[in-house]
């Protein structure tokens, strides 16, 4: 089976499931008869696939070159401080998972990153205060 096609069922199932489990990659090995080894390769090669349950918001950092020269350190740093997580983690409260991703496109508004796939952009430490605050607020209203 060509690897695009493979992608689009990684895909699907993870936006049903959340995250790819093994459970759910099981049943896609033997749906369409690939090894679970060839599954394992791809999502582990394409950073948008998650293998672990994930926090209700996912946010990604750019850590391309733009993004770099215009702070994202400082954002990355700000961010993991204020959530208390680390790159790749997801919050005890499971609101947050954060993750870096390579560049979304949006270099002439850098430094940007993803939050549940929309991007935001020009990001300052306080855009970033602000931008948790309400997703903080958001969460708690609908608990
Ligand atoms: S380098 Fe960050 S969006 Fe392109």
């Amino acid at each position: 089976m060509e690897e695009k096609i493979l992608l689009n069922i990684l895909h699907e199932a993870q936006d049903k499931h959340g995250y790819l489990s093994e459970e759910v990659l099981k049943k896609i090995s033997k749906k369409h008869q690939i090894p679970i080894s060839r599954l394992y390769g791809i999502i582990t090669f394409h950073t948008m696939f998650r293998v672990k349950k994930q926090g209700k918001h996912i946010l990604e950092l750019c850590g391309s070159p733009s993004c770099l020269l215009n702070g994202a350190r400082e954002i990355e740093r700000f961010i993991e401080k204020e959530l208390n997580v680390e790159i790749g983690e997801t919050t005890k409260d499971k609101k947050f998972s954060v993750y870096k991703t390579s560049c979304i496109g949006c270099c002439d508004g850098a430094p940007a990153m993803l939050i549940d796939g929309k991007p935001y952009v020009n990001l300052t430490i306080k855009r970033i205060k602000e931008i948790l605050k309400e997703l903080k607020n958001a969460s708690t209203k609908r608990n």
